[in-house]
């Protein structure tokens, strides 16, 4: 069993990879993003999967979230780890601060979202009550913890469709809603994950604040941001990585 990544903005490709393989996997709901690549990362085995393709160029609601998430599971990934860029509501998710979502609110529409719609396979209604592992939360907090990083503890996540950014209403009634941080890519993706029997959880990297909260324009914020929050994130990997895959099986 492996340990997967899904890196999302900012992290395309995974600096320290070494990479061994380069799997081109067929699944039933077509190819994935990119190939998956099989290599070491902090001396542990791990997968990496580009969501937004190898160039960046598959925006959040045509990402192939399916043919990702079954690709991961056919390479033999128990665990997933996913990077997403996110604006930040709460006041303590601001630019370049790290979080570990508890929940989410998933806003998005129209992408094909379960793996559960065919005669082939099993009509289920899996259980979403708790939609992070927590053992995959722990260790990515244990790990900030050890490499004194700073990342918040929980929050919900809100999903929107994008690729467009919000209108500064819309992030007033996400609020209200109680979603502290906003992304575009963590649904689908925590539900499929669900259905195919992999621990999913994200690693969220505020790189703006959301629409009508900062005073700097958003692009501005995250191009300052983006950087070094993703150094953290590294960060973060590099211990978190090695220790689920300590209790993984071969
Ligand atoms: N909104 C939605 N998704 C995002 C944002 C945002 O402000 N920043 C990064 N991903």
């Amino acid at each position: 069993m492996s340990v997967a990544v899904i890196g999302g903005t900012g992290l395309d490709r995974m600096p320290g990879l070494t990479v061994d393989r380069r799997l081109d996997i067929a699944t039933p709901y077509g190819t994935p993003s990119a190939p998956l690549l099989e290599g070491r990362f902090a001396g542990s085995r791990v997968l990496f999967l580009a969501r937004h393709g190898e160039q960046h160029a598959i925006p959040p609601h045509a990402v192939n979230y399916r043919a990702n998430l079954s690709a991961l599971r056919q390479a033999g990934a128990r665990s997933v780890v996913a990077v997403c860029a996110v604006g930040g509501i709460a006041p303590w998710i601001g630019p370049a601060q790290l979080a570990v979502p508890a929940d989410l609110i998933d806003y998005t529409w129209g992408r094909a979202h379960t793996c559960s719609d065919s005669a082939e396979v099993p009509l289920r209604h899996v259980e979403f009550t708790v939609p992070f592992a927590e053992r995959v939360r722990r260790e990515l907090l244990h790990a900030a913890l050890a490499a004194r990083v700073d990342i918040y503890d929980g929050g919900v996540i809100g999903v929107t469709q994008g690729p467009r950014l919000e209108s500064a209403a819309e992030v007033r009634r996400l609020k209200r809603d109680g979603c502290d941080m906003i992304g575009m890519t963590a649904m689908p993706e925590a539900a499929l994950a669900c259905e195919l029997g992999l621990e999913y959880a994200i690693l969220a990297v505020s790189v703006n604040w959301a629409a009508g909260l900062g005073s700097a324009g958003i692009h501005a914020e995250i191009e300052t941001a983006v950087g070094e929050g993703i150094v953290r994130a590294r960060m973060v990997l590099a211990r978190a990585l090695p220790a689920l895959r300590a209790q993984e099986g071969p």
